[in-house]
This record gives structure tokens, C-alpha cells and sequence, in this order.
């Protein structure tokens, strides 16, 4: 009875097109269900870690649960919206294939379940919901990118998820377990192509646009602090790039994020590019234990100066130990040529390995080695592209190391709480008296 009563209510508020907040009585009723038909695993960062939970309750955060049917994605959204009362909309494709009708859905059903539930996710988001969980058997790389481009276009940062259930790859049992009746060759045929792995663009770090906005303004105000300098002014604007025109360009409004096709306005740092899985190293990276583990996990970043040169400005990162552990260990996203690490050790004196606090010998190289690369990109000179935040910083680490170790020359000026540091050529760091810090969420981007 109490079922039915749920069902109506929520076929109603499909038919209105509300995105559904499970309530209580739903609650209850699915708590019982899970004890006694599932046991999903709620090992997952926003579930069991608190700061986690405590981040992703205030910060628009998308979830794109993925597995076939069976395999536990509803129980795993029962088990979040229990976890943050009123702050989650549950979208389903399947939810909207009226309750009736049995497999194998027709073509035009199905359209219009996706359809629906597209509009759904769209209406969790204008609603600013903290939490928008996307329900969907068929989680198909066309259809990942798709939910996760409606939530990008409401600054939501989101995260696939993949329900850790025993018998997630379990035909037999998935049947058993599917809520619609699904037959048997239904299920296998899904569970093959659930079975073919899909990869993000890139992993890394995302920022939400609140913090974002905070994190732009301080680079902003270290690169008007150095622009406020004669002698800054001078060095730098000599070798900025000619703009289209072909006119000297106003330093002022010189940098821009016109062609970032990621964001703009949300900051992140790239751990891993994958490109969707064309990089051949992306099964090796994302199977990862810790990769896995730390999937919509919570995380300090800590900033310690902003780059500054003729082609990007961008804020460098120190990377702790936990969040080094996402970074790939193997030098192949690591252009460190001639060995990052060991230039470390040069210029560290005793120290080998990466740079930990005590190899902090200077100002000079606040870091290096592996993870040295880490950066937020605020913006790019004429016809530049994103990625030269990062080639750019290697660029300039390598500058710091030679003028610890050759005493290369270079000009120092003081700044309000930061020191610049002008390498040559126009490549400057601010390096800044106290490091600041946001919160950011690991995930890959679809
Ligand atoms: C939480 O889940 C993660 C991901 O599976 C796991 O690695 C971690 O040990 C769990 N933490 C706790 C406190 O249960
Ligand atoms: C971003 O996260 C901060 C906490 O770090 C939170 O206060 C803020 O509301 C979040 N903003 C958005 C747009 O999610
Ligand atoms: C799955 O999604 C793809 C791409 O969005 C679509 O072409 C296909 O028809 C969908 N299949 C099912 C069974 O929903
Ligand atoms: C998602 O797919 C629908 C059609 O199925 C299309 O109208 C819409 O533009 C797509 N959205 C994105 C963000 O790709
Ligand atoms: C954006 O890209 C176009 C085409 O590559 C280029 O002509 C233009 O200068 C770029 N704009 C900026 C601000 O870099």
C-alpha cells in the first residue's frame, strides 16, 4: 500500500516534471529493501569521508551513477539522499518509462525517457540543488557527456560513479535483481557494453565557481601588485605577444580565457589528460587503486605563488602527500626532461626524491620533482592555448633551479606580501609570503 501510495506520488511529480527529493516515507521503505534484497557498498568518499560530505552538502556537485540494471545505482542514491536530507534530486531515465510497461522498450520510449530525464537533470539544476544524482542503465560515453554538459552549463563539477557491488558483473544475478524484469540476453547485452571502460577527458582537481571566483581574485591582485611595479612593468611588457591587430598589447587587459573550452570559469588542475581514452595510458592510470578510491573525494590544495608569463598566468599549487598519490608516477604526463628529481637533488643539496618541505632550500624553488607541474590556468596571451600554463611552469622551475645552482642572474622585487622574481624574457613567479588554499574536488571530466 505505502508503495503505491509512493509510486503515485512520484508518477505525479514526473508528470509535473519535478525532480524528485525522496522523502521520508520513500526512505523507509527502500532502507528495508536494501537490507534485505542489496548490500551495496557505501565505501565511497561522499558517504564515508567527512569533509567530503561536510563539502559536497554546499557545492553544486552532479553524480553520474553508471552500471547496469541491477547492480545497485538506486540503492546508492536512496543511501546518498539519505545521507543529505532535502539536498538531493534524483533523476531516471528508467523512471520515466511508465511503470506498465515491460522490455524490450521501444525506440520512442526510450528517446523520451532520456529526453525526460535530460529535462529532469536541467530543472534539478536551475533549482540549485546541492546534489543532482543521474539514474541511468544506459550510461554510453555520448550519454555521460551529454548529462554532464547540462550540469557544466550550471557550474555543477561532476563525477561517474560506478555502484561497487559483488555481483555487478553477475548476468544471473542482475536479473534477479533488476526492478523492471529485465530477460536475460537484455541484461547480458548491457553488461557487455557497461563492460566497455569509458574514460573522462581528463582527471584532476575541480574548484567550484564560488572558491573559483576567490582563487582568480587573489591572481589577480598579485599580478596588479607586480603591475604596479616600474620595473615589473618594463621587463614584462617588452615581451608581450602582438595582439591580431598587430598592436602592442595593454598589459591591463592582456591575458583571457576566450578560448578555454574547459570552464572558463571554473578553475581545476589536470592530474591525468586521458582524452576520452586515446591516451594509451588511461586503463593504467584509472584502475588505479588510490584513482578509484579517491573518486568525488574532497581535497585542500594548497597555492604558493602565480606564474606569469608573455603566454599564461596561472596560480602554482603545492600538492601534499595524499594528493601525490593522484598524480601519475610514470613521467609520461611528466615532461620533466633531463629528470625533474634530479635537479631537485641538485638544488636540494643531500635531498633525493621529491621535494618535501625540508628540500625547500629557497624561495627559489618552493617545488619540483614530481607534481611540480600542478597549476590552476587563469588565463592565456593572444592565441595561446590552456595547456601552456603547464609547459610554462616547467619552463620556469627549471629557470629557478639554474639560478640556485649556477647563480643565473635574475630580478628581485618586493610586493606585498610576495616577492617577484623575474627570470628573463619576460617569465616572472610572484612568489607569495603565506600559502593560501581551496577546496576542490577530485573527478574526472566528462
Ligand atoms: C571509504 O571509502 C573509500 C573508498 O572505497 C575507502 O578507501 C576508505 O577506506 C573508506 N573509509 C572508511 C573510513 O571507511
Ligand atoms: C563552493 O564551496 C564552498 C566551500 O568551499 C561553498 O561555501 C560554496 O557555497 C560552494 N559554491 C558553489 C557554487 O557550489
Ligand atoms: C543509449 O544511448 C545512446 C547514446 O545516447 C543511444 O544512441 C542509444 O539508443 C541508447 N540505448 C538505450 C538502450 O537506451
Ligand atoms: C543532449 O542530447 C539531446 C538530445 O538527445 C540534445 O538535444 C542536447 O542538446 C544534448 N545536450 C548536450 C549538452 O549535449
Ligand atoms: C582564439 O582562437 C582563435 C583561433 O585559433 C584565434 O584566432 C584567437 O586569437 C584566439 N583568441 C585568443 C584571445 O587567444
Amino acid at each position: 500500500m505505502l508503495i503505491f501510495t509512493w509510486m503515485a506520488i512520484a508518477f505525479i511529480w514526473d508528470l509535473l516534471g519535478i525532480p524528485r527529493v525522496r522523502s521520508t516515507e520513500e526512505k523507509e521503505i527502500m532502507a528495508t529493501e536494501d537490507q534485505v534484497i542489496m548490500e551495496p557498498s557505501l565505501d565511497f568518499p561522499f558517504l564515508n569521508d567527512t569533509k567530503t560530505v561536510e563539502y559536497v552538502g554546499e557545492s553544486k556537485t552532479l553524480l553520474l551513477l553508471r552500471g547496469p540494471p541491477g547492480s545497485g545505482k538506486s540503492s546508492l542514491a536512496t543511501a546518498i539522499s539519505e545521507k543529505y536530507p532535502l539536498k538531493v534530486a534524483i533523476c531516471s531515465a528508467e523512471e520515466h518509462i511508465p511503470q506498465g510497461e515491460k522490455p524490450p522498450f521501444s525506440r520512442e520510449m526510450l528517446k523520451k525517457a532520456h529526453t525526460d530525464c535530460q529535462q529532469c537533470v536541467k530543472d534539478a539544476c536551475k533549482e540549485a540543488y546541492p546534489i543532482v544524482i543521474v539514474d541511468n542503465t544506459n550510461a554510453s560515453l555520448l550519454s555521460v557527456k551529454n548529462y554532464s554538459g547540462i550540469g557544466h552549463e550550471f557550474d555543477y563539477v561532476d563525477v561517474l560513479v560506478v555502484p561497487q557491488t559483488s555481483w555487478i558483473l553477475d548476468a544471473q544475478e542482475l536479473v534477479k535483481r533488476s526492478s523492471r524484469g529485465f530477460p536475460l540476453e537484455d541484461i547480458q547485452r548491457k553488461l557487455e557494453k557497461f563492460q566497455e571502460p569509458i574514460y573522462p577527458l581528463f582527471y584532476g582537481w575541480f574548484v567550484n565557481k564560488t572558491d573559483s571566483e576567490t582563487m582568480r581574485g587573489t591572481g589577480e591582485t598579485f599580478y596588479e601588485r607586480c603591475l604596479s611595479k616600474r620595473e615589473f612593468r618594463e621587463e614584462f611588457t617588452k615581451h608581450l605577444l602582438p595582439d591580431a591587430s598587430g598592436k602592442t598589447p595593454d598589459p591591463e587587459n592582456y591575458f583571457s580565457t576566450e578560448n578555454y573550452t574547459v570552464g572558463p570559469v571554473m578553475l581545476h588542475c589536470t592530474a591525468f589528460y586521458s582524452n576520452y581514452g586515446e591516451v594509451s595510458q588511461s586503463e593504467a592510470y584509472a584502475t588505479q587503486e588510490r584513482v578509484k578510491a579517491d573518486n568525488g573525494k574532497a581535497f585542500t590544495i594548497k597555492v604558493i605563488g602565480l606564474l606569469v608569463t608573455p603566454r599564461s598566468l596561472g596560480l602554482r599549487l603545492k600538492l601534499d602527500d595524499e594528493e601525490l598519490l593522484l598524480w601519475p608516477q610514470d613521467e609520461v604526463n611528466e615532461v620533466a626532461e633531463g629528470g625533474a628529481e634530479e635537479t631537485c637533488d641538485l638544488a636540494a643539496g643531500e635531498k633525493s626524491g621529491p621535494c618535501d618541505d625540508e628540500c625547500i632550500i629557497t624561495h627559489l624553488s618552493p617545488t619540483c620533482g614530481t607534481g611540480s607541474r600542478a597549476h590552476f590556468s587563469l588565463g592565456s596571451g593572444p592565441g595561446v592555448e590552456a595547456v601552456q600554463t603547464g609547459l610554462d611552469l616547467e619552463e620556469i622551475i627549471k629557470m629557478e633551479q639554474e639560478a640556485v645552482r649556477m647563480k643565473r642572474s635574475h630580478i628581485v622585487i618586493a610586493l606585498e606580501d610576495a616577492t617577484a622574481v623575474g627570470y628573463g624574457e619576460g617569465n616572472w613567479m610572484v612568489y607569495f609570503d603565506q600559502a593560501c588554499s581551496t577546496e576542490a574536488l577530485f573527478a574526472g571530466y566528462f
